[in-house]
């Protein structure tokens, strides 16, 4: 028996949520029923229920920050037990065989994972994501949530976490490497606590000093406006020339690429993590000046996810969370895309039944 799980639905792009239903397929010998504490809201939500990626699948059920507790397992699960403290994030299968997927970097399946929600499974059945009451997922692409982090504040970290942990791990932040960050919002105050509890030396480059007393207090050295007066005043980033070894760009909207490419220091890398949806312009030049790279960044793998969920238990790090009702979404991606959230949106999914 498939089961019906109170969530909240968009039905065409753009259009607010509504209370509804969707059916979760019934559990399998390897899947995992959990009941779904706290959803996140991550801007790519709002880029695919506003369509602004290209076609999307409606009606949708976001949401990839899955935060709960394991209600049923299937007769062959290993990994999980009934009352766990789980997560789930961006995908919730893969085809297991490709070289990606066997190195363990499963969010670059060959075939194609099966994203959590706007996707489809191997069948063709529509996913639907966390701004719902339960899910099914298969074992393997459920994470273990650490008992030092609550589920609330852990939830963002199922895709705000993992897609900054894993640049950070690749390009070797750590001490001596200095790392800056583009954009303080949910992706960009967890790239500050990651990369400042792996001893880098970490700088802010945010639009205005809006949050730079919290920025600091996150594990930020240092706190640059890149725009105060909102038209894109280079001089600040001219000051920073040859200076970073990483850059993590959060944004979801263009960047002056070159001008950031500019504060690079030899072999520097640029970082895209943020996903905007116009292509993106730059100077060959920016580049062979001092041998830089340009290079992007999709979440992270399971195995990888669980690494970066126990680094943060053992750092002490979540996420800085604004908890709203199933009733505040609509108006909560209005905010996000205003900048006015400090610093995730996260959903009490208790709020939404009534069906
Ligand atoms: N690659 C991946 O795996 C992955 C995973 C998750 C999300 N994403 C993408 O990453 C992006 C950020 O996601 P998020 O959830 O962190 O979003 P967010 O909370 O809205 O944060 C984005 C930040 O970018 C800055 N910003 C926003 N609009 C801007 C503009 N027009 N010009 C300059 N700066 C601007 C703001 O920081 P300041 O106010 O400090 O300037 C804002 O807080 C989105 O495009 C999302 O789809 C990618
Ligand atoms: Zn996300
Ligand atoms: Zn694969």
């Amino acid at each position: 028996m498939p089961i019906t799980t109170p969530s909240l639905l968009v039905h065409t792009a753009g259009q607010a949520f509504e209370r509804g239903a969707v059916e979760r397929r019934d559990v399998g010998p390897n899947d995992v029923l959990i009941d779904i504490a706290y959803a996140g809201i991550c801007h790519s939500d709002i880029h695919q229920a506003r369509e602004e990626w290209g076609r999307a699948i409606f009606p949708m059920v976001p949401g990839h920050e899955i935060a709960g507790i394991v209600r049923e397992i299937g007769s062959d699960v290993t990994k999980h037990a009934v009352g766990d403290r789980v997560g789930i994030g961006c995908f919730v299968d893969s085809c297991r065989e490709c070289e990606n997927c066997l190195a363990g970097e499963e969010q670059f399946c060959l075939k194609g994972n099966v994203a959590t929600y706007n996707g489809r499974q191997y069948d063709g059945t529509p996913t639907y994501g966390g701004y719902s009451t339960q899910i099914v997922a298969n074992e393997d692409y459920v994470l273990r949530i650490p008992d030092g982090i609550p589920l609330d504040t852990a939830a963002p970290l199922l895709c705000a976490g993992i897609t900054t942990y894993s640049p950070l791990r690749h390009w070797g932040a750590g001490p001596g490497k200095r790392v800056a960050v583009i954009g303080m919002g949910g992706l960009g105050h967890m790239a500050v606590q990651i990369a400042h509890a792996m001893g880098a030396h970490v700088t802010v480059l945010s639009r205005t000093l809006a949050k730079q007393d919290e920025g600091l207090a996150l594990g930020a050295d240092e706190y640059f406006a890149t725009d105060p007066s909102g038209t894109g005043s280079p001089d600040a980033l001219k000051a920073l020339r040859n200076r970073f070894d990483l850059i993590i760009n959060t944004v979801s909207a263009d960047i002056p690429v070159d001008r950031y490419l500019s504060t690079l220091r030899l072999d520097g890398a640029l970082v895209f993590v943020g996903l905007p949806e116009n292509p993106q312009q730059f100077r060959v030049f920016s580049l062979t000046g001092a041998r830089r790279s340009l290079a992007g960044s999709n979440i992270g793998g399971i195995r990888e996810t669980q690494e970066m969920l126990d680094f943060c238990a053992e750092h002490g790090i979540a996420s800085v969370i604004e908890t709203i009702g199933a009733d505040d979404v609509t108006a909560a991606y209005d905010r996000v895309v205003r900048g006015d959230v400090r610093y995730r949106f996260v959903i009490d999914t208790a709020t939404i039944p009534q069906v």
